[in-house]
Order: C-alpha cells, then structure tokens, then sequence
C-alpha cells in the first residue's frame, strides 16, 4: 500500500502523516509532498519511529515521484481560513491547488483512491473529478471528500451533552462539508434529546470549524483534529483496499439524489465506494434543514465543475 499526503508539512499534513506512519500497516510506503522546503526533515524526523512503514519526502519539484504507483492521495494542501471567512472564501486560491495535484495524480497513479480535505470540500471533490473526468480516468468510487471531522466532532458535542462515551456514539452527518450544509442526523441516536438540545446541537456542529478559526485568532483552521479525521479516513480506506471492510460518512458522487455529490454513509472495499448506503430516517427537523441547504451545496458543486471545465 502506497500512501502520499500532498501538503504534508503543513498545520494538517504533519499530525496527519504521523498517525499514518503509526497507523498503516507494516509494509506500506508513506511519501510525503510539499512545496515548503521543510518536507525533507519532517520525512527524516517521521522516519525515527519505529514502526514498519517507510516514510519519503519530495520538496516542490518532485510531486511525480511521490504520487507514482500510488494507492490513496490524500490532499491537505492549501490555504485555511481566517476569522470572519467562509470556507467557500478560500475557492479562489484552492481550486487551481486541487486541481494541479490531481492532474498529477491522473498521470502518475491513475488508478489511485483520492481523499480531499483541501477546502471548500463542497467544490474541490467536484473538482478533482472532472479533473480525473478530462483526463479519461475518473472512477466515481475513488474521490471521496472527508467529512470525518463532522463525526467526531457530532460524537464529542453528544457525547458531553449526554455523560456518554463518545467513541461509542455511532451517527451519520449527511449533506455536504460546510455550515448549513452539515446534517447531523441526531434523531437516529435514540437519545431521548428535546427539541431544545438539537436546536443547540446542530449549529454547534455546523459552525464547529469556525469556532475553531475564531479562537485561532487568525492563525488557521482546525488542524490536530482534522489530522485526526484525515488520518481516521485515510486508514478505514486502505483497510476497506485490502478487503476489511467498513461504513463510512463521506462526500461522494451520487446517482437519483438532490445533488450530484452528496455526503452519505458508504460502504468501503476493495474498489473503493462499494456501495452508497440509503441514510436512514431523517426527523421532520432534519428534513427541512437538508431540503433548505440544497440550493447553496448545488451551487458550491456547480461552482467546482463550472472551474474544472473551463481550466
Ligand atoms: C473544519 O471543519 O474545521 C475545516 O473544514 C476547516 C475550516 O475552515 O473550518
């Protein structure tokens, strides 16, 4: 299993890539991309632990040689936010990032699994896969968008809420991966919640990023969970690759729903998405904010293609 975090020094690439080192199994090879010069020494400083994966670095020249013969890319790469920016804000900086990496990919590991972090989730999952469309290698159940971070988040905001366990906790969050479009579906829980307690649970949820970017104060976005969410994904994939498989919330490319790519709970295996799960009851609640957030998660999809078929 060949494994390359694309923006790997970054604020997310660097805890992402040490829970890969010490999460993937032995034999597996972590490369690790950026275009910060500090790539080689967060290589060399990974490669310390003993554990049996081998971890390479390749500064801003040599993103061929990290993406050859690749499984799963994983792109963190990419600007964060600031204070008072929407994730939809960083758009215009983050497209033509997404963009460039995976037309790399497209050449040098066509058959790879992608998992996108790089925001607007909303927009670079539609991005990299007309970018893999137009390069005649697009395989629908290969480009996932990580909406893990919304789950663990949903487990933990729950799970002080109620006195439980969170790891316990097992929910979907459909939709898509900003704001309004994150539909935690709490009502499946069967925790006997009032009306109230969702009514401050769910925005909670949703503006969880941003809570995180405020008290950053400007210095970025959510960057140890995320590589927590990151690396959470990336190791039920490559499990799910070598035939262990598992059910997980991702933002995929759909058929017969509201939207072209939707986030849902999929089945994961050999081939990547298996199968795209039906999500199960929404409340009436639910329901609405699901149905009201669709124009704006159309228009962020739109948006994304609209960029990759005019680039
Ligand atoms: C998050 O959910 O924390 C990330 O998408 C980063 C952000 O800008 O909120």
């Amino acid at each position: 299993m060949k494994v390359a975090v694309l923006g790997a020094a970054g604020g997310i690439g660097q805890p992402l890539s040490l829970l890969l080192k010490k999460g993937l199994p032995a034999g597996s090879e972590l490369a690790l991309y950026d275009v910060h010069p500090v790539v080689p020494g967060v290589a060399a400083d990974l490669s310390h632990i003993p554990t049996g994966v081998k971890v390479s670095g390749h500064g801003a020249d040599k993103l061929d040689e990290a993406l050859k013969g690749c499984d799963i890319v994983v792109i963190p790469a990419g600007v964060p936010r600031k204070p008072g920016m929407t994730r939809d804000d960083l758009f215009n900086t983050n497209a033509g990032i997404v963009r460039n990496l995976v037309a790399a990919g497209a050449k040098a590991c066509p058959g790879a699994c992608y998992a996108i972090i790089t925001n607007p989730v909303n927009s670079t999952v539609p991005i990299a896969a007309e970018t893999l469309k137009q390069a005649g290698v697009y395989d629908p159940r290969k480009v996932f968008g990580v909406t893990t971070l919304d789950v663990i988040r949903t487990q933990t905001f729950v799970g002080e809420m109620k006195g439980l366990a969170p790891e316990d906790i097992k929910v979907n969050v459909v939709g898509g991966h900003s704001g309004e479009t994150i539909i935690p579906l709490l009502s499946q829980l069967g925790l006997d919640f009032t009306t109230a307690q969702i009514e401050q649970l769910t925005p909670r949820i949703q503006n969880a990023g941003t809570e995180v970017v405020e008290a950053k104060a400007g210095g970025g976005s959510a960057t140890l969970s995320m590589g927590e969410a990151g690396a959470r994904f990336t190791l039920h994939l490559a499990g799910a690759l070598s035939g262990n498989e598992s059910v997980q919330c991702s933002f995929v490319a759909v058929e017969g729903r509201s939207t072209e790519f939707l986030a849902l709970p999929v089945r994961l295996g050999r081939n990547g998405v298996e199968e795209v799960l039906d999500p199960g009851k929404f409340s009436d609640y639910e329901r609405k904010i699901f149905e009201d957030m669709l124009p704006s998660l159309k228009s962020n999809i739109d948006k994304g293609l609209a960029f990759a078929r005019n680039s």
